[in-house]
């Protein structure tokens, strides 16, 4: 089993360490966040993650995972070191590579001989080689090496993979990085960095390029009577389509697919191509946001002077408790005006995480309803459908229900007496 350092402790670092000291590696996780090394030191995981908890303590108990604060104590004694760093975006859409160039050069002569740099986070094309450049040493290999963990799944997407990529100069290393992964029953693809780098781009953008054709495709049900459901399954069972990510939606978003489409865009732009598609789906997507607002705005009642929207669902989406680029505090900045006040509830969200002085945040999802002239749901939690719709009907003003996620029945809904606006439906 290898000696591996992972340098980042936040949602790919410390799902990627745990796990590969669940494969029974010995692994050593660094972060320069002292608070955050202390409670995973504890056991304390700092974000919602499912399975993570149990598998980050049985590898503290093991003795096969630990946390250190800063790099430089991980790194030392390390065959693998991944690179787990933050990629944030820069106002251009491009990649801000800072923490990466910074963290490289902490490491890079505390690195063992021969020993592997792994990258993990998701960069733009060309990354590989500027660290190899950066590194300035011949007996470290670089390696790109993608992560594809959703929120929410990503234990079961890191030790059930639908596959491995593995971008490196030379096959030899590749190898030596497959060996890491044994133990998973997956196709490994071993490509260049390039290819690498770009698979990880690609696949975001075309699953957020996917969504919004569904989400346009709903909008045009709405508006020729056909059902999104019905179409949606009908297309699905073609294998070449596929079932999945065909729900409509209030939008995409979330901590990756903004993200890494307009760093696509950035980089497709910086190479002379116009990459027209892409460019049309983020703004699309943004379009759609604002569609979905004002769906909302249309459904409240016009004739009075202040209206009471309730949301729930702040999360970008369900099984997470990240609002990091969410859809549903989008569409909300669109309706935050002086005639409508907003509540909300999230099963995962309090009001100091929220930070908008207009949105409410309520912990009981009935006590949020309370008068409200609409009921908005923008996030998918299952919880939700096990609410009881009758209590809700009988506390709100105005029987308004703007379901962004398609989480209940039109039938349903209007036997309770709600107007109901689905998605397409
Ligand atoms: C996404 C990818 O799914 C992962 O494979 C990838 O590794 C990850 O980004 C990353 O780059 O790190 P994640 O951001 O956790 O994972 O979110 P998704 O579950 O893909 O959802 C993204 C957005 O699409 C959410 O706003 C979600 O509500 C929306 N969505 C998804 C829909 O509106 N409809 C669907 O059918 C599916």
């Amino acid at each position: 089993m290898a000696e591996i350092a992972v340098i980042g402790a936040g949602y790919v670092g410390l799902t990627t360490g745990a796990c590969l000291s669940r494969l029974g590696h010995d692994v050593t996780i660094a972060d320069i966040d002292i608070s955050r090394v202390e409670a995973l030191q504890r056991g304390e995981i700092p974000f919602l993650e499912p399975q993570l908890s149990e598998i980050v303590n049985s590898g503290i108990r093991s003795n096969n995972l630990k946390f250190v604060i800063g790099a430089e104590n991980a790194c030392e004694n390390a065959e693998f070191s991944f690179l787990c760093l933050p990629t944030p975006p820069n106002e251009d859409g491009s990649t801000d590579l800072s923490f990466f160039q910074i963290g490289v050069e902490e490491i890079s002569d505390l690195l063992p001989p021969n020993a592997v740099l792994i990258n993990k986070s998701t960069v733009p094309v060309g990354t590989a080689a500027s660290i190899k450049n950066q590194l300035q040493r011949a007996d470290v290999a670089v390696i790109s090496n993608p992560e594809f963990l959703a929120e929410g799944n990503a234990v079961n997407d890191f030790l059930k993979p639908s596959r491995i990529v593995i971008g490196a100069e030379a096959p030899e290393d590749a190898a030596r990085v497959a060996e890491l992964y044994a133990k998973l029953d997956t196709p490994i693809l071993i490509t260049g960095w390039e290819s690498a780098e770009l698979i990880k781009h690609t696949a975001n953008a075309f699953l957020a390029m996917k969504l919004t054709f569904v989400n346009e495709i709903a909008t045009l049900c709405e508006k020729t009577g056909a059902d999104i459901q019905d179409v949606t399954m009908g297309i699905g069972y073609d294998p070449r389509i596929g079932p999945s990510y065909l729900n409509p939606g209030p939008g995409w978003g979330g901590s990756c697919f903004p993200k890494d489409s307009s760093s696509l865009a950035h980089i497709a732009r910086n190479v002379g191509f116009d990459f027209t598609l892409l460019e049309h789906t983020i703004n699309l997507n943004k379009q759609h946001v604002e569609r979905t607002a004002a769906k909302i705005q249309d459904a409240l009642p016009q004739d009075i002077p202040t209206r009471k929207i309730a949301a729930w669902g702040l999360t970008f989406k369900a099984g997470t408790d990240d609002l990091r680029s969410s859809p549903a505090i989008a569409v909300l900045s669109h309706v935050i005006n002086n005639k409508n006040t907003i509540f909300a509830y999230d099963p995962t969200v309090t009001n100091d995480i929220v930070q908008i002085p207009e949105v409410h945040v309520e912990t009981d999802p009935y006590v949020c309803v309370e008068n409200a002239d609409a009921l908005v749901i923008l996030t998918e939690w299952e919880d939700f459908k096990t609410l009881d719709m009758a209590k809700v009907a009988g506390k709100m003003r105005s029987l308004n229900l703007i379901d962004t996620r398609n989480l209940y029945q039109r039938e349903e809904m209007e036997q309770l007496g709600f107007r109901y606006y689905g998605m397409g439906v």
